[in-house]
């Protein structure tokens, strides 16, 4: 099959980058590098689920193109994003010499990326550093955007630093090996930013969910592309943070609540933010003008991606959900606010809810 490949650009002054999107990308890794100006030895910081598939075939490219690879591997999932690791990583650098130029290439999902983007950008002050994303979700969001962190034990990613990639290397063929939950879980911020900021991707997706779901090459080449558009445009208007990229919060107030509160490993965070969505997406119609008939639609998008659009709660046992929205770090003075979408396609952020209506919001998710 020939490969194919789509371009979207990062337009960050002298941070600009590239995300490139197609098939056969990892064998293309090595060269790609080369052309970034960075120095001969490089590191892959991968896991235990990825790096024995695809940390070999990534490290004979980067050799082929004259780099001196080696490779370190973290334990999947979470545990990777935690000081201890990091701790580990700042060790295994300085065990190989690395220098100011030297490159880290994060080839992983977003735990993998958000941890490898955080030590390179606090090792020697800052690395340059390449993502490698092999998850949907972190294909679609967390891979472009400059956003690294790790967790420590008062919440998740309450330590980071913003430190954008040289490049961004979107091989959707790695997107076959993932298990099923967690390829759904991307679908949930896929949709999301059809929510955001793009009507007919919410339409075609409406469509074409079903191809997507087999993981067809040019409907995933597609959206994913578009999806990384979308993302690129929010982050070169708002870098950092102060405004429309809150946008990309849509259904994350509750979802993180739920994430935080459900115990350990219940719920993945697409999965959550399914959920969240939804009682966004009611909070929408009652006070942002989303008429009901986009509400259900949006129930019936996540209901077809397989994803949960109910949480059963009782108001009587919501206090650490409650608890946990108002720690949320987006949360300022105790209040809790809300990403609410006016109409498909077009979001406000910091939208003030009081607690009887996100009771109200809790019903409507409880079924
Ligand atoms: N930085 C950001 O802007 C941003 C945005 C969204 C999410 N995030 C972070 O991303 C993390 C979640 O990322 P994720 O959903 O990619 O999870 P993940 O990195 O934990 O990957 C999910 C699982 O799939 C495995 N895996 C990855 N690629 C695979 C492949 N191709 N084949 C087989 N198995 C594979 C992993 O080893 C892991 O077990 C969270 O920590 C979240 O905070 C960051
Ligand atoms: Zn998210």
């Amino acid at each position: 099959m020939r490969n194919e490949q789509r371009k979207v650009s990062v337009a960050l002054g002298s941070r600009s980058y590239e995300v490139i999107i197609g098939t056969g990308l990892l064998a293309s890794l090595g060269q790609r590098c080369k052309a970034l100006d960075v120095g001969k030895k490089c590191v892959v910081l991968t896991d235990t689920h990825v790096g024995p598939r695809y940390a070999d075939k990534a490290a004979a490219a980067l050799k082929a193109a004259g780099f001196e690879p080696s490779i370190m591997m973290v334990p999947a999932g979470e545990a990777a994003k935690s000081l201890k690791v990091v701790a580990r990583c700042y060790d295994g650098f300085a065990k190989q010499r690395l220098e100011r130029k030297s490159l880290v290439v994060a080839l992983g999902g977003g735990c993998v990326g958000d941890l490898a983007g955080f030590v390179a950008a606090t090792y020697l002050r800052g690395l340059p550093f390449v993502q490698v994303p092999t998850t949907l979700l972190s294909q679609v969001d967390s891979s472009v955007g400059g956003k690294t962190g790790i967790n420590i034990a008062a919440g998740k990613n309450l330590v980071g630093a913003f430190h954008q990639p040289r490049l961004v290397l979107c091989d959707v063929e790695a997107l076959k090996t993932l298990a099923d939950r967690e390829y759904r879980a991307g679908v949930a911020e896929i949709i999301k930013y059809g929510i955001i900021k793009d009507p007919a991707l919410f339409k075609k997706l409406e469509k074409s969910l079903p191809k997507i779901l087999a993981r067809d090459t040019a409907e995933l080449l597609s959206v994913v592309t578009r999806c990384c558009e979308i993302k690129a445009e929010i982050v070169t208007a708002d870098e950092t943070e102060n405004g429309e990229r809150a946008s990309l919060n849509f259904g994350h107030t509750l979802g993180h609540a739920i994430e935080n509160t459900a115990g350990y490993g219940r719920y993945l965070h697409g999965e959550a933010i399914s959920v969240g969505q939804v009682a966004a997406a009611y909070l929408s119609a009652k006070f942002t003008g989303l008429p009901d008939t986009e509400v259900e639609r949006i129930r019936q998008l996540f209901l077809l991606a397989g994803l949960p659009v109910t949480y059963k709660t009782k108001p009587e046992t919501r206090g650490r959900l409650f608890t946990a929205m108002q720690h949320d770090k987006k949360v300022s003075a105790g209040e809790i606010k809300f990403v609410l979408a006016k109409k498909l396609g077009e979001v406000v952020w910091g939208h003030k809810v009081v607690d009887a209506d996100i009771h109200g919001a809790l019903d409507f998710i409880s079924g």
